[in-house]
């Protein structure tokens, strides 16, 4: 551009002082705007996350509560690993791959089939499926269904585990998977290819969700811990999301003890949704010993510790944060610049005009003070 070039040569001829005011200036701006930098690269330190008091009990006979989260590596070592799930899933941190496969279920009907067994555990709800279900696409291997179940919070805290730029959903269902090539899902479940998991969030919509009532109507008969009854089977499908290409995936665990690293987690981007009233009976019914109500079953964002979170789907606010993040900082920075040596040039411009202005009043002024005195 024939503006640099121009700007180039008044540099060189600028004066050295003015030049090294100017560097300073700008080695100032620097200064000034690097913290922003470091600020948000530091996001992912553990700090803010390990939000913890939640249930009331609920650690009667099973060893491990929602309460004391901090304390399950002591028992549970994997539980202080470092690939540990939930995970707060940073929209502009993830990276976009359009070679994950998409995923293909198979046997998620189940209408017809015998009862599925409905179960309150102490520590959530969860339905036992059968192996006929599995995830035949989107992995190495085939996965077959064992089990879904939920994390939920109160009328007041939302309780999904993931969480999407730090925001909780009101619940979460997770589809439990263990990979065909293990006999069994807990001989699985150590391997660290063992398990997929499945996992959607549950909001609030303006009507009943006819597909959870299939379970959330049936919920009374399990509201005391270790209790079960069975349900009429169902379309399980219908309890995921109506769209499973967008969704994100890494590496993780177990999200409750003793939290083996072997799942490979989806967590779709598309919500479900539930009546406020149906929401309230997951969140209210449940008991956890013998008076504890069983909510706030969720644990608290782990640390990602250098994982990468992919997404098989990219989305514009994705692309603008990207942006907003890297190559804003670079053309704000840009502008900067140029600004400062706008700046300095007119200064520079100012003083050279106010110089000679000077320099010519002042000769002058000698030339008359010298014909006054001379004469
Ligand atoms: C982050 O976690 C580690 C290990 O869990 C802990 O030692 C450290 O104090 C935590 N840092 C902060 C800022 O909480
Ligand atoms: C449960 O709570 C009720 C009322 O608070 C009380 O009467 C009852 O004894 C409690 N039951 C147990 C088993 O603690
Ligand atoms: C992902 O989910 C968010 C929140 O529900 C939604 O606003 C967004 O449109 C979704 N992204 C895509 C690409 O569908
Ligand atoms: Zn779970």
């Amino acid at each position: 551009m024939p503006k640099c070039v121009s700007v180039g040569l008044l540099i060189r001829r600028g004066e050295k002082k003015h030049l090294s005011m100017l560097f300073k200036l700008f080695i100032t701006l620097l200064l000034i705007h690097s913290p922003v930098l470091g600020e948000s690269s530091s996001e992912e330190d553990n700090g803010s996350s390990e939000q913890e008091g939640h249930t009331k009990g609920s650690s009667n006979g099973n060893h491990w509560g929602y309460n004391d989260q901090r304390s399950w590596r002591s028992t549970f070592g994997d539980c202080g690993g470092t690939s540990q799930s939930p995970i707060d899933i940073e929209t502009r941190d993830v990276s976009y791959n359009p070679s994950l496969p998409a995923i293909k279920l198979q046997g998620y009907d189940l209408s017809g089939q015998p009862g599925l067994k409905l179960e309150n555990n102490g520590h959530t709800l969860q339905l036992q499926l059968p192996k006929t279900m599995r995830i035949v696409k989107g992995f190495d291997q085939v996965y077959l269904a064992a089990q879904l179940h939920f994390h939920w919070g109160t009328t007041e805290v939302p309780g999904s585990e993931h969480t999407i730029d730090n925001v909780h959903f009101p619940a979460e269902i997770h589809v439990v998977h263990y990979n065909s090539k293990y006999e069994n899902i807990k001989e699985a479940a150590t391997k660290p290819d063992g398990l997929a998991v499945l996992g959607a969030f549950i909001g609030i919509g303006l009507h009943e969700n006819e597909n959870y009532g299939k379970i959330l109507s049936e919920i009374k008969d399990v509201s005391a811990e270790e209790s079960s009854t069975t349900i009429p089977s169902f379309n399980v499908r219908h309890l995921l999301p109506n769209s499973l290409e967008r969704f994100f995936r890494y590496s993780g665990s177990l999200t409750t003890p003793p939290c083996y690293q072997s799942v490979t987690w989806t967590v779709f981007n598309d919500t479900i949704t539930v009546s406020r009233k149906q929401l309230a009976a997951l969140e209210l019914t449940l008991k956890a010993g013998h008076n504890h109500s069983l909510s706030e079953n969720f644990r608290a964002p782990q640390n990602l510790n250098g994982r990468q979170v992919l997404a098989s789907f990219q989305s514009s606010h994705n692309v603008y944060d990207k942006l907003s993040r890297g190559d804003i900082l670079a053309i704000a920075f840009g502008v900067l610049f140029a600004l400062t040596l706008l700046l300095f040039f007119l200064y520079a411009y100012r003083q050279r005009q106010n110089h000679s202005k000077m320099s010519d009043t002042r000769q002058n002024v000698i030339y008359k003070q010298a014909t006054k005195e001379d004469v």
